[in-house]
């Protein structure tokens, strides 16, 4: 039976971007992909964020190679090697230098989820608080605390998937302000909410161990939180002696404009977590934390896949490189070449109602505009087909947020100029081809 069908047979029901994107992939090489009939696509997804360098980057390669031949340990579960040695020596010269100074780290298994796990757990043990506090839209993985946290629900819609023990909070997502406002109230009034919820002794929430959120969420939809009010939800929580986890996941590594987002606010959290970017394309994932925290003990968070070698080996090369083609200042620009094209493609097609994000992790919400609302109604099934004419005009993409309506654009931080003009180029193409079954989206239409 042919691959692809074959495929399609036997595996779950549960898989994702499988069934969306419906090909037999067959090569990559920075952010070009290739199916097998040849037909080559622009890669927005870099492995949901994963490939800060695109496919198969040589000098990644290289070192993995050499390592390979090597006769270094290649799984190593948590024992001391040239390999964790040199990747924990490059990932802190990378850290914010508050966090630099004082800081412990733990492999985690390799999944961003795993980590989070981790996180969590030192929180509770630290503090001998078990409630933790989320915000809707937040994700942060898939096993059980990871999914706890999760603001979406149907991941965890089964009998008894929906742990008790977590409080959410308003995330400021100011284009649907949850508190009914514009938008430029967003902030302050999730702040004065949160900050309500820690304080009143009668508001029925017990103190948690912890709040865990991103500064950009991402599967939520795109939503960057602004510095001011990640500066004031640290201040609460250093007020309060509540932990704060940052879930850096996607967005640690230059992803949005700045090496680590936590630096656009300038704060320094008690727990990072991270994975993704930082294993260079390979299955990686610590908790970064302050060393005051480290009072658990040996096997408190273990795991056999904790020392994946090959995964530090091409975690140092991609930092490498990042550093030495400055590849942050680049995903800063050309996020910003690719917001302001979209912006500009935004005045011919009203579907697009609101375009946001940091450095190269950028949102298009597709709603359906209606007159006397500021924000349109969401609307997934667009966006979809607009997902959908983009693949067949060469340009992968995912849908994440509410309802599925926020088209997601996560291209590697090398990037070129080019290469975004193809992407905005093949985008409006999308868009024109999707507008001639639905006219309503054009701009003379509303
Ligand atoms: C912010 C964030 N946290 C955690 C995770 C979970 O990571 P993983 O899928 O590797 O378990 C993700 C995955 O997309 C994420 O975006």
């Amino acid at each position: 039976m042919e691959a692809l069908s074959y495929l399609e047979n036997v595996e779950s029901n549960a898989r994702t971007y499988a069934q969306t994107f419906q090909r037999l992939f067959v090569s990559g090489k920075g952010m070009r992909i290739r199916d097998a009939s040849g037909q080559e696509y622009l890669d927005c997804l870099s492995n949901a964020g994963t490939l800060a360098l695109g496919h198969n980057p040589p000098e990644v390669r290289d070192a993995v190679m050499a390592f390979l031949g090597s006769d270094h340990l290649q799984q190593a579960l948590d024992l001391a090697t040239p390999a964790k040695h040199a990747f924990v020596q490059e990932l802190f010269s990378m850290l914010p230098a508050k966090m630099r100074e004082a800081s412990k780290i733990l492999f985690c298994g390799p999944s961003g989820s795993d980590a989070v796990e981790a996180a969590i757990k030192l929180a509770r043990h630290y503090t001998r608080r078990s409630p933790l506090m989320a915000f809707h839209g937040g994700y942060h993985g898939m096993t059980a605390g990871a999914l706890s946290a999760m603001g979406k629900l149907s991941p965890k819609s089964g009998d008894g998937l929906i742990a008790q023990g977590t409080h959410f909070l308003p995330f400021p997502y100011r284009f649907r302000c949850p508190f009914g406002t514009a938008g430029e109230h967003t902030d302050q009034l999730s702040i004065d909410y949160i900050r309500t919820v820690l304080s009143d002794p009668e508001g029925g929430v017990a103190k948690p161990a912890a709040v865990i959120v991103e500064v950009v969420q991402g599967e939520g939809g795109c939503i960057p939180a602004s510095a001011q009010w990640l500066r004031a939800l640290r201040e609460i929580t250093l007020e309060q002696d509540i932990l704060m986890i940052v879930d850096e996941v996607q967005t640690g590594l230059g992803r949005t404009g700045t090496t680590f987002a936590i630096e656009h606010a300038g704060i320094v959290p008690d727990i990072l977590v991270l994975s993704k970017a930082i294993g260079g394309g390979y299955p990686l994932a610590v908790v970064v934390y302050a060393e005051h925290l480290d009072t658990w003990g040996p096997g408190m968070h273990a795991g056999t896949f904790r020392g994946n070698q090959v995964a530090m080996v091409a975690g140092v090369a991609t930092m490498q490189q990042i550093r030495r083609d400055n590849l942050v200042a680049n995903a800063a620009r050309m996020g910003e070449l690719l917001q302001s094209g979209l912006r500009d493609i935004a005045r011919r097609f009203a579907c697009m109602g609101d375009i946001r994000g940091r450095g190269l992790m950028i949102g298009v919400e597709i709603t359906r505009p209606a007159a006397n609302q500021r924000a349109g109604q969401a609307d997934g099934a667009l966006a979809h087909a607009i997902k959908l004419n983009c693949f067949d005009n060469g340009l992968m993409m995912e849908t994440g947020g509410r309802h599925g309506a926020v088209l997601r654009f996560l291209p590697p931080l090398s990037i070129t100029e080019a290469e975004v003009g193809m992407v905005l180029d093949r985008f409006e193409h999308a868009l024109a081809k999707t507008h001639e079954t639905r006219p309503h989206l054009t701009r003379e239409a509303v």
